[in-house]
């Protein structure tokens, strides 16, 4: 255990029993905080107000990597720790290593547990939240600063401004739109790099093109089996993924699940999808087979980015195509995807250079 302004867990927990003899209350919160910023400070200053001694558990430098990715902490675990002790409301803090906080919760035992307000008491973990029950400890979702976190202020000191463009894939399916963003990359079209693909189906085809082109690829447990739904825990973890590999734009490709906040405010203008039809026309399921059944001689496929609607956001480009007397779905699909995989890659591209 690191010394200096470290306290290790034993004395914390001895800490919390004297307080509790005295009817007083330890307040616990945990997180990275690698780059102190007002959002910080508000965000624990209102945490030591629900009680009487604050204890604040920091994430080791390893685990703080493993969650924030590369570049992170910005600040080692000691000069974290110090900058955390300067607060007058911080009490203590105590460094862990897991990705997770369960460890420190059971082996601390706090009367009041919080986080901050992109959780809602549904989102943390269920073994974590399991946890906190049994020890029958009180549950706090704090606000968050709008506009104030540790991303946000690294976007603004353009750390990384030259380093490239990144691109996170999701997708439910085959993944031929996945593949030609990746071959897009691979021939130097893109202007970045596809440097994540994340699914909800384990056996989708789009990991098997990921494994193609050295991609990671990760199945996120939609933690539902209501169609088209994700909890509040795996929009977070999706969130948690994109933020640690510093994913710059992300491109919806077939995934059959409804994206909605808090990803679409963190990724407000950069999260685009492709849709099989000539929007407005045919949003949502069948598309394909709904141009077919009307009769129409024009189908056709729309990039468009993603706001809190089904298939509503504004429309970035189209491409028609024919219908040929004669097309089934499958048919016609293909000449669709066809031309998705021209026009999506270019559109990501025009997005990038953008940035
Ligand atoms: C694409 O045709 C895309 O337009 C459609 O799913 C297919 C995915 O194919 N998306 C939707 O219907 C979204 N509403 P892929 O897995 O081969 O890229």
């Amino acid at each position: 255990m690191p010394q200096g302004y470290l306290s290790s867990i034993e004395e914390v927990a001895a800490a919390r029993e004297d307080l509790g003899r005295e009817g007083r209350k330890l307040v616990l919160t945990n997180g990275a905080f690698d780059l102190l910023h007002v959002g910080h400070v508000r965000y624990l200053r209102e945490a030591a107000a629900l009680g009487d001694c604050l204890v604040v558990a920091i994430n080791g430098d390893d685990s703080v990597r493993e969650l924030k990715g590369e570049g992170r902490p910005v600040n080692g675990v000691e000069d974290r720790a110090e900058m955390l002790c300067a607060l007058e409301f911080v009490d203590r803090v105590v460094v862990f290593e897991d990705r997770r906080a369960t460890g420190v919760i059971e082996a601390i035992q706090p009367h009041i547990y919080t986080k901050g307000g992109d959780y809602t008491a549904d989102s943390l973990i269920d073994e974590e939240k399991a946890l906190l029950d049994r020890l029958g400890i009180q549950i706090e979702i704090l606000s968050l600063v709008p506009g104030k976190s540790t991303s946000e202020t690294l976007k603004q000191m353009s750390v990384g401004k030259d380093a490239v463009k990144k691109v996170a894939v999701l997708g439910s399916g085959k993944g031929s739109n996945a593949e030609a963003m990746m071959r897009a990359s691979a021939e130097g079209r893109l202007g970045g790099e596809v440097a994540l693909i994340l699914t909800d189906v384990p056996d989708a085809g789009i990991l098997d093109h990921a494994e193609a082109f050295g991609v990671p690829g990760i199945v996120i447990d939609p933690g539902t089996t209501k169609k088209g739904r994700l909890t509040d825990a795996a929009i977070k973890e999706i969130l948690d993924r994109l933020q640690a590999a510093s994913i710059d734009i992300v491109v919806l490709a077939g995934f059959m699940r409804i994206v909605r906040e808090p990803l679409l405010s963190a990724f407000e203008g950069r999260i685009l999808n492709v849709h099989p039809s000539l929007l407005p026309k045919y949003p949502g399921l069948r598309a394909v087979e709904r141009a077919i059944e009307a009769g129409d001689s024009v189908a056709g496929c729309s990039v468009h980015l993603i706001d809190s609607g089904m298939d509503t956001g504004e429309i970035l480009r189209q491409e028609e195509v024919p219908v040929e007397s004669g097309d089934t779905p499958e048919v016609l699909q293909a000449r669709i995807n066809d031309a998705e995989h021209r026009a999506y890659p270019e559109v990501v591209a025009e997005l990038l250079a953008a940035l």
